[in-house]
């Protein structure tokens, strides 16, 4: 009989993500210091520390489990279940199962980060702008553009944070032409004086990365009354990409990326709930906002037939980024998941692909994920969807139609 005070669910769970925790850490930690004995010193430290608590547990676990220890709760259901034979068996694999993810982590890691831009172009006389640069996959996207030669604009609402993210590229890259502007995607006045500031001061445009982003935040509006998550990462970027479309036929061959997600896959387009005023979930709406992202990239696709402007949608991969900062669980998972998951630097790598690879031009308006055409979900396809949602775009902002 399971004593009252056992949960076997919590048990298990607190145990494995316990140890998860421990490992992913030691791992991170050991794989930001230098030298192969170190790394390997701090992976036996972590494990070593796990197992001793795992073995201790297990022994004294019989005699007084304490309630505040699930390892103890987990030794002790164990020995509830198991033969002393099994007990071993589990204790053991629980012993090798590490050292085998961490022999196999850079493969793993290899596998879910696979696609990078080998484009050579360089982009000397060249003008990008990409929003939400000062932080994750954009600082990234915004310093390989640099580093190719362009005049790079950071559009960031937070100036200051983008000046110190300009400076930093700037001494990396040696190119001093990253600058930054103001640009708040959540207030329409913001993205029209930005793009006022832009114009005037920019003769060309040749590539336009729509990659700011916000992911389940707790219900909020932007400063015009749209939901936070359809009106920063959908309409403030349809905005933005319908001021500056002009300058972008003017400059052609020019480009216009937009970062999606895979988790499109979920989102629905509510044209009754656009707003998310009759049901809202703040995970459900970043889906929604995703969606419309891909559905704004075949629409414009459509439109800008034979002009030589493209446009291209992106899944960046799942990126250590500060993407997950308002949700508590999914910071959790993303530091438990941190050894696998792609660095911004990695993240950045499909954007690249399709603002500099050359011949891409006839895919204009398809998804890429891991620099590929990607697989989008039949939603995503809609082309009524696509023109609706282009329409109502319109009507929200107050642009015409045309
Ligand atoms: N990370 C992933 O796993 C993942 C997966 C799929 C897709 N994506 C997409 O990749 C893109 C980049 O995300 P990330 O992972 O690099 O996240 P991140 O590190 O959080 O970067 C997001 C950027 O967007 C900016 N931003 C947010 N709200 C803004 C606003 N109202 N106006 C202007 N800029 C604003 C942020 O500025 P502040 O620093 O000032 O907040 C930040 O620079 C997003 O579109 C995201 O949906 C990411």
């Amino acid at each position: 009989m399971i004593p009252k005070a056992l949960d076997p669910r919590e048990c298990g769970i607190c145990c494995v993500s316990g140890a998860w925790f421990s490992f992913s850490r030691g791992l991170a930690t050991a794989r930001s210091l230098p030298g192969s004995s170190r790394r390997a010193l701090d992976y036996i430290s972590h494990t070593a520390l796990l197992q001793a608590a795992v073995l201790y547990y297990g022994v004294s676990g019989r005699k007084s489990p304490s309630r505040s220890a699930p390892l103890g709760r987990l030794a002790l259901l164990l020995q509830l279940y198991l033969s002393p034979g099994e007990m071993i068996g589990v204790l053991l694999l629980l012993f090798f199962l590490p050292l085998l993810l961490y022999i196999a982590a850079p493969q793993i890691r290899k596998m879910l980060s696979s696609g990078v831009c080998t484009s050579t172009v360089q982009l000397l006389g060249k003008v990008a702008v990409v929003t939400g640069a000062n932080t994750g996959i954009g600082k990234e996207t915004a310093k390989e553009l640099a580093q190719r030669g362009a005049r790079v604009y950071l559009a960031c609402r937070d100036v200051q944070k983008g000046e110190l993210v300009a400076r930093e590229i700037q001494t990396v890259t040696g190119n001093q032409e990253v600058l930054v502007k103001k640009l708040d995607l959540a207030d329409t006045k913001s993205i029209r004086a930005f793009a006022k500031g832009f114009l005037a001061e920019e003769k060309h445009l040749h590539i336009l990365i729509n990659n700011a982003g916000v992911m389940m935040c707790p219900y909020s509006k932007t400063a015009d009354g749209f939901e936070m998550h359809m009106g920063v990462n959908h309409l403030g970027h349809f905005l933005l990409t319908l001021l500056l479309l002009e300058k972008l036929k003017e400059s052609a061959p020019s480009r216009i990326v937009n970062v999606s997600s895979f988790a499109h896959h979920l989102g629905r387009i509510h044209f009754h709930n656009l707003q998310g005023e009759k049901f809202y979930s703040a995970g459900l709406a970043y889906c929604h906002s995703k969606l419309a992202n891909i559905l704004f990239t075949r629409e414009l696709a459509r439109r800008l037939k034979g002009s030589s402007v493209t446009t291209y949608s992106v899944h960046p991969g799942t990126v250590n980024s500060e993407l997950v900062r308002h949700s508590s669980v999914m910071r959790w998972m993303w530091r438990l998941f941190s050894f696998f998951i792609k660095t911004p630097q990695q993240g950045a790598q499909t954007s690249l692909y399709c603002a500099l690879t050359e011949g891409l031009e006839s895919l204009s308006g398809n998804h890429f994920s891991d620099c590929h055409v990607a697989w989008v979900s039949a939603k995503a396809r809609n082309e009524t969807i696509a023109r609706r949602l282009w329409d109502v775009s319109c009507d929200l902002l107050g642009i015409p139609v045309d």
